[in-house]
């Protein structure tokens, strides 16, 4: 069925219960892509569907109108999840006009090789549906090159395709305010921020400060992923702090291990910060996805890096991590290796190395120890633990 969330404004999207992987992401909660249909004059569907899923879109579609009434269609971002029943949609529905970036009309083409009637629009242009009007933002590199939002003026609606969104399936459809948010959702916002537009915090900031210059003011937010949010202010509070690298005193330790020395010290490490009244989590690198532990790491000020050495090498999960995390582009982060080794130990500095490419500078050049450590080097992890979490999370105490 359609829900309607605005007078002639349809959410007319598709839920996908049990996708558990968005390209590497652990996506535990399933998602839904959202595309919604305005009912003027001109008929407009705003974003599609991933493929498998577009005879859910058009089931929805048909309970409101026939597909044929469908006069134009926004593109806001060429990617498969919203734009891959794009092409098929057009060939059934024949829509006059489909309205997307220019770097959305390179996409498009590069991935259908077919006539769609593409119209390039720019931050701005604005289109009449008759009662009402469209009006676009290109957002670009938010997440892709050519990703745009689009804002349905008299009903103060913004369609933010991928900003704002979340994984996330569920029979609710609105978010009324932030109590109505249950707090799966708000980590599911925080995870698709921290693994899908950490890396571009600047933009987020500049694009918020862009829509207050603007003066716009948003009735609702209607993301490609996850719920509508009615009166959304504390959603763009949330992006404002994440955008910004806001900290809380909260400390991650985060290894892999052998034979479980590094495991001792990873403890150890734990029971300091522990000691020093922080928030503390422990994240085993085979037991917690990547993905929730970048999530964690988000507004964490300090983090400890362990692995063993292997190979002359770190261990395979956590160069993934680093791999991953590197691309995230962290910011105001502390950081400390350690781990154990048996005759070479290359581990600890290949993670400095890491850390200085991420331009995060390790805060101690590491803590390294032979086979198994004793209650000396125990006791030294842990005293550090305190140590920095005291110096870099609690700096007035
Ligand atoms: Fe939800 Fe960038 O696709």
């Amino acid at each position: 069925m359609p829900v309607t969330i605005a007078p002639q404004v349809y959410w007319v999207g598709a839920i996908d219960w049990t996708m558990r992987d968005f390209h590497g992401y652990l996506t535990e909660a399933g998602s839904t892509y959202n595309a919604f249909l305005i009912v003027d004059e001109k008929v407009t569907l705003i974003d599609t569907v991933k493929k498998g899923f577009l005879p859910e879109m058009l089931a929805r579609i048909r309970e409101i109108l026939p597909l044929e009434r469908i006069d134009y269609i926004v593109c806001n971002h060429v990617e498969m999840d919203h734009s891959g029943s794009l092409a098929e949609l057009a060939r059934i529905a024949r829509p006059e006009k489909i309205f997307c970036s220019s770097l959305g009309k390179v996409g498009l083409t590069r991935h259908y090789k077919e006539d769609l009637p593409l119209v390039e629009v720019k931050t701005g242009t604005e289109v009449s549906l008759g009662r009402h009007h469209l009006m676009f933002l290109e957002t670009p590199m938010l997440h892709w090159p050519d990703s745009m939002m689009t804002f349905l003026k008299e009903e103060q609606i913004l369609f933010s395709s991928d900003g704002f969104g979340a994984h996330y399936a569920s029979s609710q459809r609105l978010i009324r305010n932030r109590h109505d948010c249950p707090p799966k959702y708000f980590y599911e916002l925080k995870k698709y921020y921290a693994n899908i537009l950490m890396p571009m915090g600047t933009l987020v900031t500049q694009l918020l400060d862009k829509v207050a210059k603007l003066g716009l003011e948003f009735r609702m937010i209607a993301p490609d992923h996850g719920c509508v949010y009615e009166n959304p202010d504390w959603v763009l509070e949330a992006y404002r702090t994440w955008a910004a690298g806001v900290t809380q005193p909260k400390g991650l330790v985060i290894y892999d291990t052998m034979w479980h020395s590094t495991e001792m010290l990873a403890h150890a490490f734990m029971e300091g910060l522990m000691d020093a009244g922080v928030e503390a989590q422990l994240h085993h690198l085979r037991a917690t996805h990547y993905s929730d532990t970048v999530t964690e790491l988000l507004d964490a000020g300090l983090m400890f890096l362990g692995s063993p050495t292997i190979n002359n090498n770190m261990f395979p999960s956590m160069g993934q991590f680093l791999t991953y995390l590197k691309g995230l582009k962290p910011k105001k982060k502390a950081a400390m290796a350690f781990g154990s080794y048996g005759w070479s130990g290359q581990a600890v500095g290949l993670i400095n190395q890491e850390l200085e490419a991420m331009q995060l500078k390790p805060v101690h050049e590491g803590l390294q120890v032979r086979y198994i450590p004793d209650p000396d080097e125990l006791a030294q992890a842990r005293e550090l633990g305190a140590r920095l979490a005291r110096e870099h999370l609690l700096k007035s105490a």
